[in-house]
């Protein structure tokens, strides 16, 4: 049975205390992009499995970036953005007109290339989105803190100095501030693109290790250009080439026997 509890993203479901603490499942139907009169993505399905690392690959361009921001439509204030067939999680569509995309968001982290904190403490970084929510309880809040810096593994390194600013912060520490950030909203899934590319070997480390523990809890979409990282911390790898999906598979698989020749020409460097 899978692990999955109901998400309510509906309007009327705002004031749902219910917190989500397994990954969530994503299901993709014939879904077609355009910015303006380019087509980015050229129909894809795909079914992402709750409490799984799935890592997108392929060339720059062939559109890894656009199809996971459609996961949290973060799509939606892009000029000339259409989008065409169904995004499902847990079941339910979420380009309904009554989705609450706020509330979408906060169910669906996302963690960008380059960390961005905000220019504030350690502390406030981390719980921005649970004042932003309305929470006023200061030790629900103080708790909520400790725990996403514990499971973004940062705790450690910065509970002595919570109100130093996070500027200060090396860039790995950034980055894991942001994944903490992220995690003290609760999420169910985590969308993460290209989020080692501007760090050291040892901050990537750090992160694929933390990425690993995560999936208990988590469903994970993280897109690389490393294909190292992909082999070593995915469960199932999607190859994407011109805004199609050539191949979706086991990373095992992918990475051992694929399908296609493009799919092995691309993991050989023969290409991209
Ligand atoms: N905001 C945008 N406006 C117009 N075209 C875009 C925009 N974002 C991406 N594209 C185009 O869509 C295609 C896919 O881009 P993207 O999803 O960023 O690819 P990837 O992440 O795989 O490098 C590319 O051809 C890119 O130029
Ligand atoms: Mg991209």
């Amino acid at each position: 049975m899978e692990k999955t509890k109901n998400i309510k993203l509906e309007k009327d479901s705002m004031k749902d205390e219910t917190t989500l603490s397994n990954g969530s499942r994503i299901e993709a139907k014939d879904v077609k992009v355009w910015y303006d009169d380019f087509m980015a993505i050229k129909g894809i399905d795909m079914v992402i499995k709750p409490n799984t690392i799935t890592a997108f690959i392929g060339p720059s361009g062939c559109g890894k970036s656009t199809f996971l921001r459609l996961f949290n439509r973060m799509n939606d204030y892009v000029e000339g953005f259409k989008m065409e067939g169904k995004i499902k999680i847990n079941g339910d569509s979420i380009y309904k007109k009554k989705v609450n995309v706020e509330q979408l968001r906060k169910e669906i982290g996302m963690v960008f290339q380059k960390p961005n904190p905000f220019p504030k403490s350690i502390f406030e970084n981390v719980a921005y989105g649970l004042k932003i929510q309305g929470i006023k309880d200061k030790k629900l809040i103080d708790e909520r803190v400790e725990k996403a810096l514990r499971q973004a593994d940062l705790w450690e390194e910065v509970k002595d100095n919570l109100k130093k600013s996070a500027l200060a912060l090396s860039g790995g520490q950034q980055q894991r501030l942001c994944i903490a950030r992220t995690l003290a909203v609760q999420p169910s899934i985590l969308l993460m693109d290209e989020p080692t590319s501007a760090l050291d070997p040892i901050s990537t480390a750090k992160i694929e290790e933390l990425i690993h523990h995560l999936k208990e809890e988590y469903t994970i979409i993280i897109v690389t250009h490393n294909m190292q990282q992909a082999s070593r911390i995915s469960d199932y790898t999607a190859f994407f080439y011109l805004g199609e999906l050539i191949e979706y598979d086991k990373t095992r698989k992918i990475f051992t026997n694929p399908e296609k020749k493009q799919t092995e020409n691309y993991i050989t460097g023969r290409f991209g």
